[in-house]
């Protein structure tokens, strides 16, 4: 059959596997802990409303490579659905820590967990969920997989890390800023997806491919992330925009504006602490190329990706990942 012409929504393609996704890791959550206060923050954002992008794009990379390797009858293996919970419960833990981290107040369209309780509880929720993956992690007895996703944590921090501080050369800071981002978002998807294939038992160079395709994802994700900071409203977000700026932070935008008004330099250094840093860089962006430039990065990354899942063979997972790319890039939220 010719699956290229077929519309494949991801989504709809994978109804039934994601079906009940979230209240599988509520119940995860549940059956770890008799604190019910630290079940309800735990639980907080697993309410169904979060676009679970990354538990869609394991599950689909999974079913590409069984596909792949076993043919049309291959299965879900349910350890590969497990890496799909897992992923979701790793970016939410670091979420509830970075919403702490960045003082932010709105997250997937409802007021984020530290507004609702101490910072201190908060914390400690984050850890909860993060510790409780890890069982998951252990239970699958892989350690191949056990190693490719604690790289991801590892990579969260250094990346969050890395958001801390600026570098002084035009040249040096788009090198950070493409490592921060990396670690920060694309290798949970990366290692996410990585890990599917290993338990699909696929060969060195498909793990690869699987790799490469999440890691270029994810890159193109983030890249529209930092765009939709200056674009999008938080309405639309479930999340604050214009905030990237107020927490100093010099994403893709301001970097490719840098080019053409060099009088941001100085502001990227002091991370727009000065009165009206806030405002002048955000129009200097709007002023430049700099959005379309990031939209154009964002569409290459996107590109390589789907051309990676021309490599596995033809099947509707196989098209749907390559959909996901159109997805990721034009997505408004
Ligand atoms: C969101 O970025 C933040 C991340 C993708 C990673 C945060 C990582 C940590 C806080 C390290 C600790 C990790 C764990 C697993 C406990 P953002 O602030 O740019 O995006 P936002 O607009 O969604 O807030
Ligand atoms: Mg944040
Ligand atoms: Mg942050």
């Amino acid at each position: 059959p010719d699956y290229g012409t077929q519309i494949v929504d991801p989504y709809r393609l994978l109804e039934d596997d994601l079906n009940g996704i979230y209240e599988d890791i509520r119940s995860e959550l549940e059956r770890n802990t008799n604190q019910p206060e630290l079940n309800t923050i735990a639980t907080y954002y697993f309410d169904g409303q979060g676009k679970a992008l990354r538990p869609m794009v394991a599950i689909l990379m999974a079913r590409a490579v069984n596909y792949h390797v076993y043919g049309e009858n291959s299965a879900l293996l349910p350890s590969q659905r497990q890496v799909a919970m897992i992923s979701e419960m790793i970016h939410s833990a670091s979420l509830i820590h970075d919403d702490v981290i960045d003082q932010s107040d709105f997250r997937r369209g409802k007021p984020s967990v530290n507004v609702l309780w101490n910072h201190k509880k908060v914390a400690m929720a984050g850890d909860f969920i993060l510790a409780v993956a890890s069982m998951m992690i252990a239970r699958l007895r892989s350690d191949d997989v056990t190693l490719v996703l604690s790289q991801v944590v590892t990579d969260l921090v250094q990346g969050e890390f890395m958001q801390l501080g600026s570098k002084e050369t035009e040249n040096e800071r788009f090198a950070h800023y493409l490592t921060k981002t990396y670690r920060k978002t694309a290798s949970l998807i990366a290692n996410s997806v990585k890990a599917v294939a290993l338990l699909s038992g696929a060969d060195e160079s498909t793990c690869e491919v699987a790799f490469q395709y999440g890691r270029n994802l994810g890159l193109s994700f983030q890249l529209v992330d930092d765009l939709l900071d200056f674009v999008s409203s938080a309405q639309a977000m479930g999340k604050p925009t214009a905030a990237d700026l107020k927490l100093g932070l010099a994403t893709a935008p301001v970097l490719f504006a840098c080019e053409k008004y060099p009088e941001l330099n100085p502001m990227i250094m002091r991370r727009f602490q000065e009165a009206g840093d806030v405002q002048k860089a955000y129009e200097l962006v709007h002023l430049s190329r700099g959005l379309e430039q990031t939209r154009f990065l964002a569409r290459q990354h996107g590109a390589e990706a789907a051309r990676l899942a021309q490599q596995l063979a033809r099947s509707p997972y196989q098209r749907a990942l390559q959909l996901t790319t159109d997805l990721v890039l034009n997505r408004i939220k």
